[in-house]
């Protein structure tokens, strides 16, 4: 998983085709898509402006808070829906990378079901998104995987061992569902170690010399190896496997492609993935399966925070209600560098101040950037495309409440969906 914000230009700045002439999916991109960047006024600042944004605008909702499109979710559905139609494969949402349920009914009229890293994320998905669920966890305990069974389309295996301990169970299910095994292609292009799911000695999934044949029972193989990448990563990860799981693929029923694909950044080549995954249904006869999380919420949301104080020590240190530590770790454990609405690198605006948590975690620091106007006790600050990830990671580290959720529906009305409350923090104590 990852929270890095890509450097891809803002939606409506784009042009998908290279080349310059619209193929068919371009164009039905802008036909389909209701624009609501360019006609929502009041939701404009929150995603498109570099610039501070009126605050005002903000007085009502909760602080800290997610601040989630609904419009931006769905024009992302939307493009995620026509690489279904276009290439007949069927994308699941990756609960690990946005979970937002009060904005599941509008999700699952795009997408085929949800696929979940283990018990609690498949019953979420199966009581609260519906359609399909698929699971894969690195390794299951037996207490969880008797629920999962019951509730699951399909599951993935991390290795022989498990597949073989869990088989017996899997036979005996009253009712059928798929299973598959996760294969490792041994190919990396993620320079972050921490989201590096092929990097030497990783513990997901069997790799090429280990696999001779696909196990008796298997009927699907999954591999997921990438992280905010365009297609061209994809090509290039597929050529890897067809070159050493080749043979196995004809004899799966499906293959599951997995996430870290950007399909909805504004430069993300859709032309190419859809050839890809066209080319990959045709030659081996499968069912393909993707699995985005990111793409499903990017630069939909935003977290806002307010400025509680501010200290000197040789600079100004704005104190936050919101940390890094608990609400966004890769800042910390990858020194990402987050985008703030308004906010410029250090000593390029007027004002530069440290933006710090309320925390007492020495190092919980967001990072440091400069302002045009001085920040005061009250002051919002936004952080950009932060709906994924962030949502579902976040902590009570010091009891700091988790941030509200609010919704700007599409009418343009905020909708507070869950605000922080005392019992949050004990009923994880208790
Ligand atoms: C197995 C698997 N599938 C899907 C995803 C979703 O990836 P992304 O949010 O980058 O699309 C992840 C992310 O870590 C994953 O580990």
């Amino acid at each position: 998983m990852c929270l890095l914000k890509g450097s891809y230009p803002q939606p409506n700045s784009c042009n998908l085709s290279s080349s310059g002439d619209l193929s068919p999916i371009v164009r039905r991109r802008e036909w389909d898509v209701p624009q609501p960047f360019l006609s929502r006024e009041r939701f404009k600042p929150i995603m498109q402006r570099k610039n501070r944004f009126d605050e005002s605008e903000f007085a009502e909702v909760p602080s800290p808070c997610y601040v989630i499109d609904e419009l931006a979710i769905e024009e992302n559905c939307r493009i995620l829906g026509n690489v279904q139609e276009l290439t007949g494969c069927k994308i699941l949402m990756a609960l690990k990378g946005f979970t937002v349920p009060d904005l599941f009914p509008l999700i699952s009229r795009y997408l085929q079901g949800t696929c979940a890293s283990g018990l609690y994320e498949a019953r979420l998905g199966k009581e609260r998104f519906g359609k399909e669920v698929h699971v894969y966890a690195p390794a299951y305990d037996d207490f969880e995987f008797e629920e999962i069974l019951k509730i699951s389309d399909h599951i993935v295996f991390n290795s022989i061992p498990q597949w073989n301990r869990y088989r017996p169970l899997v036979e005996k299910n009253p009712t059928r569902m798929s299973c598959g095994i996760r294969i490792n292609p041994e190919y990396s292009e993620i320079p972050v170690g921490l989201w590096d799911p092929c990097a030497r000695y990783s513990r997901f999934g069997v790799r090429a010399d280990d696999m001779r044949s696909v196990p008796e029972g298997i009927e699907g193989l999954h591999f997921h190896a990438l992280c905010q990448q365009n297609s061209d990563s994809l090509e290039r990860l597929v050529d890897v496997v067809e070159e050493k799981f080749g043979p196995h693929l004809s004899q799966v029923k499906w293959v599951n492609i997995g996430g870290g694909q950007l399909v909805t950044a504004p430069d993300y080549d859709i032309d190419r993935l859809c050839r890809v995954i066209s080319d990959f249904r045709e030659e081996h006869g499968v069912d393909v399966y993707m699995e985005p999380g990111e793409a499903v919420a990017f630069n939909a949301g935003v977290l806002l925070a307010t400025v509680l104080d501010i200290v000197h020590n040789e600079m100004d240190i704005a104190i936050l209600d919101a940390s890094a530590w608990a609400h966004i770790q890769d800042v910390l454990a990858t020194s990402y560098k987050l985008e703030v609405v308004g906010g410029e690198e250090p000593g390029r605006l007027e004002h530069t101040y440290r933006l710090a948590s309320r925390s007492c975690l020495s190092g919980d620091i967001l990072g440091d950037y400069s302002f045009e106007e001085p920040l005061r006790r009250g002051s919002k600050i936004m952080f950009s495309d932060l709906a994924s990830y962030s949502v579902v990671s976040n902590n009570m580290f010091n009891g700091i409440p988790l941030p509200a959720i609010v919704i700007y529906t599409r009418s343009n009305v905020p909708k507070i969906v869950r605000r922080s409350r005392y019992e949050d923090y004990e009923s994880r104590l208790l």
